[in-house]
């Protein structure tokens, strides 16, 4: 049990209530006059104790826990209502555990020592006498001090021991020096400098925060060329991508990016005014990297060395992009006329091709105007893998044409224009020397919603089979049913929580079946409700990815619930219709459990309402006829095909 369950155990919500209201028992529940709106004629305020739970069916037209309720009492938020019930219960709050706390200041701590040897760096290019050497370098390779100080380049100087005395000086600890990746250990647990000898790139987050630095060599002796810092915990190369803090804004305002290879692949062309390059560090891209950047646009460029590494990292990070970027569902007539969905992926990747031996920062410095020219002339990804496997193989082998095919297909699948398809199809069939309708054949079949597969995350089994009819959920004691509802409710968090995008796809669908956008309120359980309003707020910022922004504000008495949450969902790929399915179906079967409820309890009021009292009958009356046509609808949303399929 954790802290929240343990409060909501030990308090009694009548005790709670009738502080301020008093209850008269009615059945099995509660009811009093509301406090939360001027009411004296009816009670139309109900608490259930069996499930915690009270509502409104009056005026405000509100429940919730007990959590809920003080903090609608009080005008608490949720941490305060949280600390008030723990002493109220007298459950001890954990505290910040020791490890949180600790993370939280060491990463400071660490992007502060970064920020000082940035600084540093920075000034040892310019004033120490051995950082000309470093300077001329970048001089000779183009780069104005203009561009030299935008990017905070600088120079580590040479010697073992030179650098980190001064940082040690400055009051961090050997531990820090290490852990920020500017010193390492040698056996007898003496320092070294890591960058001796070095131009710096200092690397930035997203959010322009110190992670880390590449260092290039200037003595071509001196190996490797490029020295970056070790991994740390601000420092993963796979998820950073180079000068992205700088391009941010051109990609959003240019609807482009284009990622290149190397430091100065980026800023070669941003002296020459085009701002919009990232560049990866010497790994392959990366879904996290991809996922920074469809944030921003969805139009990306591939621009790599013309070298056989470059288009075996190209080929390597389509197939990560296919993976990564979302798909849209539409529907279409297949060669048969048979209606069925197919996934295209909503992105436009393009691969440019830079001249032979060339780096994109030789070709801006030789020709600015080249790399515009270039990079309009940025082929899709289609023809480009065409192209690329065809190469040097024997084509009339059927062996390799089935082969070429087969990689090929999925990518012509994916575009989203019908005559782009066929235009490719025709040249893939050229290519290959292969009538086209034998590569019909070949086609990957698109799943029909019959053949779906089962989500491998399920919520409750009681939940899913079609038979389990509101009457059952409603019939069922109120302890079961809160369970049934709590379960649904932490399935669709786990995967709103994880691919909180999904939310827009979802109220889409709840548009469709003319019924209220996702609310908190379809939440009973108010962690639930602060778990859907972080992954909605997440939805509003690009700084940090979806999971990382929910876990920095969610109140940390509720991390290990969240991550609990998160971790369930972990293999759900969003990019499936079922799992958009999935939602939908536990979101509308939360929603009829919770009108059946509602329902049942008003005609129980009903029954309590004086005859003499006409206008509290008819309010009544009609809030029964509405939820019962919210429930209609629900109930024709459940039996829609895609829903069908999914149960
Ligand atoms: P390249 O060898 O293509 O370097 O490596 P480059 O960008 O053209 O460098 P210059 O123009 O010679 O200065 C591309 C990228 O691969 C990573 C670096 O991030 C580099 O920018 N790399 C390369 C390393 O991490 N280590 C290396 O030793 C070499
Ligand atoms: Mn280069």
């Amino acid at each position: 049990m954790n802290e929240i369950e343990e409060i909501k155990a030990r308090l009694d919500i009548l005790d709670i209530v009738s502080e301020n209201v008093q209850l008269k028992r009615s059945g099995k529940n509660y009811t009093g006059f509301c406090p939360f709106h001027a009411n004296t004629r009816t009670p139309a305020f109900v608490v259930w104790p069996d499930t915690g739970t009270w509502r409104c069916f009056g005026e405000c037209n509100d429940g919730g826990d007990i959590f809920k309720y003080v903090m609608k009492r009080e005008g608490w938020d949720f941490p305060e209502a949280l600390r008030q019930l723990a002493a109220r219960a007298g459950v001890e709050l954990r505290p910040r555990t020791p490890a949180e706390t600790a993370l939280r200041e060491e990463h400071h701590n660490l992007r502060q020592l970064l920020e000082k040897a940035t600084t540093y760096f920075r000034h040892q290019l310019f004033h120490n006498p051995e950082g000309k050497i470093a300077l001329d370098y970048l001089h000779n390779r183009g780069l104005t001090d203009k561009t030299i100080e935008v990017f905070e380049l600088g120079y580590a100087p040479k010697g073992w021991e030179t650098s980190f005395p001064i940082f040690l000086e400055k009051g961090h600890s050997r531990e820090d020096l290490i852990a920020a990746g500017l010193a390492s250990e040698r056996e007898d647990g003496s320092l070294y400098d890591r960058f001796r000898h070095r131009v710096i790139f200092p690397i930035r987050d997203g959010r322009g925060r110190m992670t880390g630095y590449g260092a290039r060599a200037i003595d071509p002796e001196d190996m490797p060329k490029y020295l970056n810092s070790p991994q740390t915990v601000l420092f993963d190369k796979s998820n950073l991508l180079y000068g992205l803090d700088k391009a941010r804004r051109s990609i959003r305002d240019e609807d482009q990016a284009v990622i290149v290879e190397g430091y100065l692949d980026v800023i070669g062309p941003y002296q020459a005014g085009y701002t919009n390059l990232v560049s990866t560090m010497g790994t392959a891209l990366t879904e996290e990297q991809l996922r920074q950047i469809k944030r921003l646009t969805r139009k990306i460029i591939l621009a790599l060395d013309a070298d056989a590494a470059g288009e075996q990292a190209t080929l390597r990070g389509l197939q990560v992009a296919r993976q990564t970027l979302d798909r849209q569902t539409e529907m279409v007539f297949d060669a048969r006329g048979l209606l069925h969905s197919e996934a295209r992926l909503q992105a436009d990747i393009r691969v440019s091709t830079l001249p032979e031996g060339k780096d994109p920062d030789e070709v801006v410095l030789e020709d600015p105007a080249l790399w515009a020219e270039i990079i309009n002339k940025a082929r899709p990804i289609v023809a480009h893998v065409m192209r690329t496997l065809a190469e040097g193989q024997d084509i009339n082998d059927p062996k390799i044409k089935t082969e070429i095919a087969q990689q090929v297909l999925p990518l012509i699948q994916d575009l989203p224009n019908a005559i782009e398809r066929d235009t490719y199809l025709q040249q893939l069939a050229r290519l290959l020397k292969v009538d086209e309708r034998s590569l019909h054949t070949l086609r990957p079949k698109a799943k029909t919603p019959t053949r779906r597969r089962q989500p491998q995350f399920q919520p409750d089994p009681d939940a899913r089979g079609p038979q389990v009819t509101v009457e059952k959920l409603v019939s069922m004691p109120g302890a079961g049913q809160a369970h049934m509802i709590n379960k649904l409710e932490e399935h669709c968090l786990s995967v709103l929580m994880r691919q909180p995008e999904l939310i827009y796809k979802l109220n889409r669908s709840l548009k469709e079946a003319d019924l209220t956008p996702l609310s908190t309120d379809d939440f009973q359980n108010t962690v639930h409700q602060e778990f859907l309003a972080a992954a909605v707020q997440s939805l509003d910022q690009d700084d940090l990815n979806p999971v990382s922004f929910e876990l920095d504000h969610i109140p940390f008495e509720l991390l290990e619930k969240a991550e609990r949450l998160l971790e369930s969902s972990k293999k759900v790929n969003p990019a499936q219709d079922y799992v958009l399915d999935d939602v939908l179906r536990a979101i509308l079967r939360l929603r009829e459990t919770n009108l059946q409820a509602s329902n049942h309890q008003i005609r129980f009021l009903l029954e309590e309402v004086q005859e003499a009292n006409p206008d509290e009958i008819t309010r009544y009356n009609t809030l029964i006829q509405q939820n019962v046509l919210k429930l209609l609808r629900i109930h024709k949303a459940l039996a829609s095909p895609s829903m069908k399929a999914a149960n």
